[in-house]
Order: structure tokens, then sequence, then C-alpha cells
């Protein structure tokens, strides 16, 4: 999967994309990632700006439909060269007034071959431009941030884990969290006992099927205490259902 990555700060996405398990499924080819500079699409050479007053004034500065716009076509070329579909690539602008983006977007976008990812920096981006680039715009939350480039990163490690052999083991990214959408379940590793905190009882048994149940209880639970707005959706079977009510009433 190729991310193309729109910004005025190219070097933050390269080094935020380049160390850990991204950084090896680049180096693997097993995802790229792209920075574009902005910057070098505008026409004001002079100065290199990409940013204006808004009209009807106000706080701060917006950034330019004239670079976003070249810097857009420019990309969606470079994919249609690379044996993609540019003109139709969805590119996803990052905002704080976007949708949500969550587990059940990241596993949609992780069916894409390419991504454009547009990150705004300043009060935002012409409203024109993002109506001429086709762009969809996401949160990565209720919170703002000064610029798209972490919510860009975010999104990537979180499509990319979802890419056949970008995780270590096959598994891994099924059973953690939002699996079945439960909460994971605690983790121990040694010591046993730990400035007089023991490992719990049944993860030594060796029992494997107990060990098992005792982890999708504590799921349960953790998503029961911590996120009860999961549960509504969670997968569970007759019997956890009844743990479920067992516990609501403890
Ligand atoms: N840019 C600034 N804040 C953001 C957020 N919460 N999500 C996505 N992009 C942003």
């Amino acid at each position: 999967m190729n991310f193309y990555v729109m910004t005025l700060f190219p070097d933050m996405i390269l080094s935020g994309s380049s160390d850990s398990i991204i950084g090896r499924a680049r180096r693997n080819g097993l995802i790229s990632v792209q920075a574009i500079n902005i910057r070098d699409y505008t026409e004001e050479k002079r100065h290199g700006r990409c940013d204006d007053y808004p009209y009807g004034g106000g706080a701060g500065m917006v950034m330019q439909a004239q670079p976003v716009c070249d810097c857009c076509d420019a990309v969606r070329a470079m994919i249609t060269e690379a044996g993609g579909d540019g003109e139709h690539s969805r590119l996803i602008y990052l905002s704080p007034q976007g949708r949500r983006f969550d587990q059940a977007m990241a596993k949609e976008l992780s069916q894409e071959r390419d991504l454009i990812l547009l990150c705004g920096h300043y009060e935002g981006i012409d409203e024109r431009a993002l109506e001429l680039c086709n762009a969809e715009e996401v949160s990565i939350g209720d919170y703002v941030l000064t610029g798209g480039e972490l919510p860009a990163l975010v999104m990537i490690d979180c499509i990319s884990r979802l890419k056949k052999g970008v995780l270590g083991g096959e598994e891994s990214a099924l059973i953690e969290s939002f699996h079945d959408n439960l909460l994971e379940y605690p983790q121990y590793t040694r010591p046993e006992i730990y400035r007089g905190l023991s490992v719990p009882e049944i993860l030594l048994s060796g029992h494997h099927e107990n060990v098992e149940k005792w982890r999708r209880q504590q799921s349960i639970e953790r998503t029961l205490r911590r996120r009860p707005d999961l549960l509504k959706d969670a997968v569970l079977s007759k019997k956890e259902e009844e743990y479920l009510k067992w516990i609501q009433t403890q």
C-alpha cells in the first residue's frame, strides 16, 4: 500500500515513519510513504508563501487553494504514473471537523492501493481546495492539534499494521483491542512477583482453556468498566452474555 502525504513539513512524516514496525514495513516494501512538500508547488516562488489572511477577517492564516490544488494534481499524476488510478485515489484531509477515525475506517482504508493524506496548518485550508481535490475530512479525535502531520502518522500506523506481513505474528492484529469490539485483557511477564504483586494464578496453571476463558472475562469486565459504549456491538457467546449480566450486578 502506498501513502502519499501532502504537507508543509515532510521531514516530520519521513522521520515519524522510519522506525519500529512501520519503518521495517517500509524497508521491506510492504508499504511506501512519500512526503510531498506543498511549498514546492506555490506560484509565489520568492517567499515560498502558501498562506494568506482569511477573507472576512479573523485570527490566523489560511492555506491557499493554488499550492494545495497543484500539489494534489501532481500527486494524482504520480500515482497514475506508478500504475495506480490517481484520478480516483481517495484523498483524506486531516481536520478536527472531519468524520471520526476508528478501527472500522482503518480496516476499510487498508483495502486501498494508494491513499493521499493532506495535512493542514494554520487556521485551515481554503474550502475551494478541499472541494476541488475531492477531499474527505477525517479527525483522529475531539481535540485540536497544531497540524495534520501527527494525525496522518496515526492513520498510517493504524492502517499499515492491518496489512499482511507488517506485524510479526500473523494473529497479533486480530487478538488486540477492539477485536469483537472488546478491550484487550491484561498482560504479564516475568518475574512472577514484582514489588509484592503476583501474576494471576491462572496464567501459571498451563491450562490453556481456562486461561482463554479468564482472558475473555477480563476483556468483558474491562470493557464494561472503561468503555461501556463498546459493549452494544460486542460479539459475545451466550455464556459470555450471562457473565456480563452477572458482573453488572456486582
Ligand atoms: N488537525 C488538527 N487537529 C486534528 C485532529 N484532531 N484530527 C485530525 N486532524 C487534525
